[in-house]
């Protein structure tokens, strides 16, 4: 299949990228002026300029394409209005561009995120009947994204995968506890037992490129994640276990973390660039669980998470360690 993938210079869509070409499809990647290509180096792969803000030049992208992997998105941001112009209008101009020059087009696949349901009510796994209930900002332009998306339901074949939290080779956000780890540090809000499920980033590609089979898959919405939620005490613990050291766990109470965010985004005011972490970020980690339920994804798509979180960790910290992250 002839297959557009967009924010494929990052650490998801490099890592579909790759599949897909291992898979033997024909693929073309949506970059910027400014991508960073190394993940994409070796690689067999097409290429189109464009910014999810210029339809004309989206319009070039997909032309031709049987299928779009929509993976392109603003995961932080210093303000509200940067997440909703990439990930919700971005969104809207593909979609647009797909449905004016892709007649060809046999999937419009939008990853999107658990972000855009929210956390787990009362603790209580969500699945894909949940209303619902962002938090954060992120996860609200997200969720719009999903809802521009579905005003073309009728003129396209849309498919949308909501990823829990992932972890993995590239992987910035997570990577961050392994550098705690890796400091004899295991921080956890409270005393850890918040619950989280978090799932490795090949594992997530599976459900993606099921759903792409999947005839039955078009109009549907899949949560990706593990069918092991987990504390972040067992988290913390798996990744002291996986890096063969030891670390101490630090229980943050939420006034430090209310405070160590609102210290980052002033440093983020100040400097002008996102950081990962802020006051959103401290709101979502605050919450009972994250935890979601994928039966409709191992039901229907036939998904069986492979990637245990200990073999996960391993591996992704030997990809850490060779590539000088840590
Ligand atoms: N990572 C997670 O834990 C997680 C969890 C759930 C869902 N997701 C979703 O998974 C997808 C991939 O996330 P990721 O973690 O791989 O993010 P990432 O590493 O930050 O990659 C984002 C990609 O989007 C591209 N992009 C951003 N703004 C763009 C624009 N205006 N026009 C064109 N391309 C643009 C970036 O291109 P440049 O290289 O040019 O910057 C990059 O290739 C996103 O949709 C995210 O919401 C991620």
């Amino acid at each position: 299949m002839r297959i557009l993938v967009t924010g494929a210079t990052g650490f998801l869509g490099s890592h579909l990228v790759e599949t897909l070409i291992g898979s033997r499809h024909t693929v073309t990647c949506l970059v910027r002026k400014t991508s960073n290509l190394k993940y994409l180096e070796g690689l067999e792969y097409e290429r189109r300029e464009a910014s999810l803000d210029d339809p004309e030049a989206l319009r070039a992208a997909v032309m031709g394409q049987e299928a779009i992997v929509h993976c392109a998105a603003l995961v932080r941001a210093t303000n509200k209005d940067q997440f909703f112009k990439v990930n919700a209008e971005g969104t809207r101009n593909l979609a647009q561009a797909a449905t004016d020059a892709a007649p060809e087009l046999k999937r419009f696949l939008l990853v999107s995120s658990q972000a855009a349901i929210g956390p787990s009510p009362n603790g209580v796994v969500v699945d894909e009947t949940t209303a619902p209930n962002p938090i954060d900002t992120y996860g609200k332009s997200k969720l719009q994204g999903e809802r521009e998306v579905q005003k073309f339901a009728d003129r396209l074949p849309i498919t949308i995968v909501r990823p829990s939290a992932i972890y993995g080779p590239r992987d910035q956000d997570i990577f961050q506890i392994f550098q705690a780890v890796h400091l004899h540090v295991r921080p956890v809000v409270g005393m850890g037992r918040r619950m989280l499920s978090l799932c490795h980033v090949s594992d997530v590609i599976q459900v993606i490129t099921r759903a792409l089979d999947h005839e039955g898959a078009i109009g549907e919405t899949y949560l990706a994640s593990t069918d092991r939620p987990a504390t972040w005490r067992e988290v913390t613990s798996t990744f002291a276990q996986a890096m063969g050291t030891w670390a101490v766990l630090v229980p943050v109470p939420p006034p430090v973390l209310h405070v160590y965010a609102a210290w980052n985004e002033w440093i983020a005011k100040w400097t002008g660039k996102a950081r990962t972490f802020n006051r959103d970020k401290a709101r979502v980690m605050l919450e009972v669980g994250w935890t979601c339920d994928i039966s409709k994804a191992k039901n229907e798509l036939g998904y069986h998470p492979r990637i245990d979180l200990l073999h996960g960790a391993e591996t992704t910290y030997r990809w850490y360690r060779e590539n000088g992250w840590l």
